[in-house]
């Protein structure tokens, strides 16, 4: 695609492939664990409930992690495309903290993000990322002693700012999906919303995902290696 201009308006929806080149291991590996848990007990509300222990150092382990990692080309792409154009809404279903490491300001992280807790009673939500934040015991609220969980959306609970998503993906001009599979709702489904919008969309992904072929456009590939030349390519012509 070559009509990208300073007015076109981009949706990006990015997944765990763009982090992938960080070092953060994608979700769906081949034997269907995700780093060795089943998604189950360390994903939903009901795995909290009956081991919040194993949840928490689960989420911790996650969250030690960002210390150890560093945005790479991809995300430094996507905060050059969004500093070019009038209006630019980068989504991701990441919850770790590169694209906004990077610089990424318009980001809505639809499933929650590792550096916040937030508290089950009150449900304030905080940074929390001090060295005494990032070990095995569980947290207090400061604000009223609750217990704090991980701000992460877990199967079974609603994705954040969908309402702001709904509007963006309404009005966009372009959607581009980086580095996901397609395999979850309703991330998933944004697809269908921007192009029955009459957006045109691209899919940039290493594997062809569950959803390529309602893609205007498929480029294979690591995000990494061609996010960099194509958002030069768009933003100099
Ligand atoms: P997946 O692990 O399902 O998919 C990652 C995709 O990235 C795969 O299709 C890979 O082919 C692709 N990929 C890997 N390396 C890449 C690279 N260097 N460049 C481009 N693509 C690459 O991860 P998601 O689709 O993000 O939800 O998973 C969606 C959600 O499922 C996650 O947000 C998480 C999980 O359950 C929650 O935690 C709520």
């Amino acid at each position: 695609m070559n009509m990208i201009t300073k007015g076109t308006r981009i949706v990006i929806l990015t997944g765990a492939g763009i982090s992938a080149e960080s070092g953060i291991q994608t979700f769906r590996a081949s034997d269907g664990l995700w780093e060795n848990h089943r998604v189950e007990d360390v994903a939903t509300p009901q795995g909290w409930n009956a081991n919040p222990q194993l949840v928490w150092s689960f989420y911790q382990q996650r969250r030690r992690q960002l210390l150890d990692v560093e945005p790479n080309p991809a995300h430094t792409a996507l905060v050059d495309l969004e500093n070019y154009l009038d209006n630019f809404l980068l989504i991701t279903q990441n919850v770790d903290n590169l694209h906004g490491r990077a610089g990424s300001k318009q980001l809505i992280h639809m499933h929650g993000e590792l550096e916040k807790l937030r508290c089950e009673q009150c449900n304030h939500i905080e940074i929390m990322m001090d060295r005494d934040h990032l070990g095995e015991e569980l947290l207090q609220c400061t604000k009223c002693e609750g217990r704090l969980r991980p701000h992460i959306v877990w199967f079974s609970e609603p994705p954040l700012q969908l309402l702001e998503i709904d509007d963006a993906l309404s009005k966009c001009d372009v959607f581009i999906v980086i580095g996901t599979s397609g395999n979850v709702t309703p991330a998933s489904t944004f697809l269908h919303i921007a192009k029955f919008e009459g957006a045109h969309t691209i899919c940039i992904n290493l594997d062809p995902p569950e959803n390529v072929y309602f893609f205007d456009e498929f480029i294979q590939g690591k995000a990494g290696e061609i996010l960099p030349a194509l958002v030069q390519r768009w933003i100099e012509k």
